[in-house]
């Protein structure tokens, strides 16, 4: 079945993670298509969040699939382990992989989908001999390693060039954005071609994770359809 046009991945790294099981359930319920895990391992970045372990329990209560994002500094040693856990779609970081294809060609052999991700300082160009192999392109609107940051505008000139890659590769794969995605900006991401949105603290801080899954979703897909 081809996946609607406009997805929302909410990221739970910006819900109470005592109770990531209710926020999965809240935000599905608000019409959530992906479920995002950042995975952060203090070094790639500076903060750490979680392992295989969770994913696993989370796969036990998502309906949605599990869009798991790997900003750690060795993809290569933990990608199984994350997909034996349960994740469907699986990033990885361009700048921490030199034999980036080797990755990529693995993660998929493995029955998932494999993502790469720029940072906001990665020139797209580092994607020309891939683009014909990914099954998305994973592009950051902050520096990765915190929820709650600005979004960066530029990012959206990112996604026009992103998509020109792609389309030239004869590849039809998904743009995903990810990083101060609130209400403000999620229409211009849109009309710019973004086909999925990651947003964490703009639905989790909200009084009504549902609500605030579904008026993002409605305002991408207006722009969108
Ligand atoms: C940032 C993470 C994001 C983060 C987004 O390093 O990759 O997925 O959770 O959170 P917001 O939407 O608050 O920027
Ligand atoms: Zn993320």
């Amino acid at each position: 079945m081809t996946p609607p046009r406009v997805r929302i991945a909410p990221s739970i790294l910006s819900a109470d993670f005592a109770a990531l099981g209710a926020a999965i359930a809240a935000v599905e319920q608000g019409g959530a298509d992906l479920i995002h895990v950042d995975v952060m391992d203090g070094h790639f970045v500076p903060n750490i969040t979680i392992g295989p372990p969770v994913v696993k329990s989370l796969k036990r209560v998502a309906r949605v699939p599990l869009d798991v994002h790997l900003m750690i500094t060795d993809p290569d040693r933990y990608a199984e382990a994350f997909v034996e856990a349960g994740a469907d779609m699986l990033s990885v970081h361009v700048e921490v992989l030199p034999h980036l294809h080797r990755t990529i060609t693995f993660i998929k052999s493995l029955g998932i989908q494999a993502g790469v991700v720029l940072n906001p300082s990665t020139p797209v160009a580092l994607l020309e001999d891939i683009a014909g192999d990914v099954d998305f392109v994973l592009i950051m609107s902050v520096n990765p390693g915190f929820g709650g940051q600005k979004f960066i505008p530029k990012s959206l000139q990112k996604v026009g060039a992103v998509r020109a890659l792609l389309d030239r590769a004869g590849n039809r794969a998904p743009i995903e954005i990810d990083g101060g995605i609130d209400r403000s900006n999620i229409a211009q991401a849109a009309a710019a071609g973004v086909d999925i949105f990651v947003a964490g603290s703009a639905i989790f801080h909200s009084a009504d994770p549902a609500a605030a899954t579904r008026a993002l979703k409605d305002a991408a897909t207006a722009v969108a359809s």
